[in-house]
């Protein structure tokens, strides 16, 4: 059995991997050895075999016993412990959910229901590092896989609605804590039916800029009862580094573009603004597609539904949206709907669509605990 160092397994995004490994029945697969950057020498969770206690996640030695190593312990830890690691002349496959590596021409984005073909490519060259996508990137493929594999997208823009998640645990944390002191401060005036709602907003304004750095640590600004209109680094030229990875990663994804040789198709433009709502888990988008024909919608919708199991048509009725394409609706599930599909005034060539995914599982566990898998097999 193949011995897979698991790093990283304890935050929130580890969690959930170990969560959906138990469910599929990973462990049985593999024989896995836990790491720690804390707690070395201690006792290895019940998943564990016969590496029964804690290693060190920064030993090099412990690390290069593996075959496999898969990380969600973030980008500080993988760009310290990579470099070192390969240097030490470890050959094994190192399953990453950072970004760190992710651009990097020896490194494969892994989804696997969208791009089995370049991940298998990959592995018959002898690449050795995969890597996990952006989620809002990941989900946006999960839901309109279809379309790119039909080769029907000329461009698209996406309009996210990104959750709290995105920025990790303590982020979620603080927009619930916001939420919170909000609805203290006007508690009472919200029990009383007769008081004066335009009494209520100013107080709630007032609380909203009153709250101190530690309200705000990890936003900045506050985002219960707000949104913030960037996400990730700025590039300098107007654009969020989220908003470039949209293009970026779609197109590393789907192997297209430069860097994928004279044979590959060209890029497609993918383009847009990434805001950050107070949402818990489940990234949203707004999509607008220029589709490179006029294809009639019924045969979008099978296109769509038929790409992958977990892509699901909602009907573009008030109902089916406000009930089945929500964050509350998605949340801890693997299936990606997609809505609010319909023809634009525009044209029968530019198509709306809306899609929502938790960004925990097809954002970042999923398509990494699904590598294991393929490179196992
Ligand atoms: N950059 C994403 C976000 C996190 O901030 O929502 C997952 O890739």
């Amino acid at each position: 059995m193949k011995l897979v160092g698991l790093v990283g397994w304890r935050g929130m995004v580890g969690s959930v991997l170990m969560q959906r490994m138990q469910q599929e029945g990973d462990f049985a697969e593999i024989e896995p050895v836990f790491f720690s950057t804390s707690n070395a020498g201690g006792k290895a969770p019940a998943m564990a075999k016969n590496e029964s206690t804690l290693k060190d996640a920064n030993d090099i030695e412990a690390l290069k016993r593996c075959d496999i190593i898969l990380t969600c312990q973030g980008g500080d830890y993988t760009s310290e412990i990579f470099p070192k690691l390969r240097a030490a002349g470890w050959n094994g496959y190192w399953i990453d959910a950072a970004s760190t590596l992710r651009m990097k021409d020896d490194a494969i984005i892994v989804l696997d229901p969208v791009n089995l073909d370049v991940i298998k490519n990959a592995l018959s060259r002898g690449v050795k590092n995969y890597i996990g996508g952006n989620c809002t990137v990941s989900c946006m493929l999960m839901g309109l896989g279809g379309l790119f594999q039909h080769d029907l997208v000329d461009w698209l823009t996406s309009m996210t609605y990104q959750a709290a998640s995105g920025g990790g645990a303590q982020h979620m944390r603080e927009l619930l804590t916001q939420f919170g002191s909000i609805n203290a401060e006007v508690k009472s005036l919200l029990d009383d039916p007769a008081s004066a709602i335009l009494e209520i907003d100013r107080k709630v304004l007032a609380k909203q800029h009153s709250f101190s750095e530690e309200e705000t640590k990890q936003f900045g600004v506050p985002l219960a009862g707000n949104l913030i209109p960037w996400i990730d680094k700025d590039l300098g030229n107007g654009q969020s580094r989220e908003e470039w990875k949209g293009g970026a990663e779609t197109n590393k994804i789907l192997g297209r573009g430069e860097g994928f040789g004279v044979s590959a198709k060209p890029a497609i433009a993918v383009d847009g603004l990434c805001v950050r709502i107070g949402a818990m888990r489940c990234h949203s988008q707004a999509l607008t597609i220029k589709l490179r024909k006029d294809v009639p919608l019924d045969e979008i919708n099978d296109i769509l539904a038929s790409n992958n199991q977990w892509a699901k048509v909602v009907p573009n009725t008030r109902e089916a949206s406000m009930k089945d394409l929500t964050p509350a609706a998605v949340t801890g599930s693997l299936t990606i709907p997609v809505g609010r599909l319909r023809k634009m005034q525009m044209g029968g060539e530019y198509l709306s669509a809306f899609t929502v995914g938790d960004q925990l599982l097809w954002g970042a566990a999923e398509p990494l605990r699904r590598m294991l898998r393929i490179v196992l097999d």
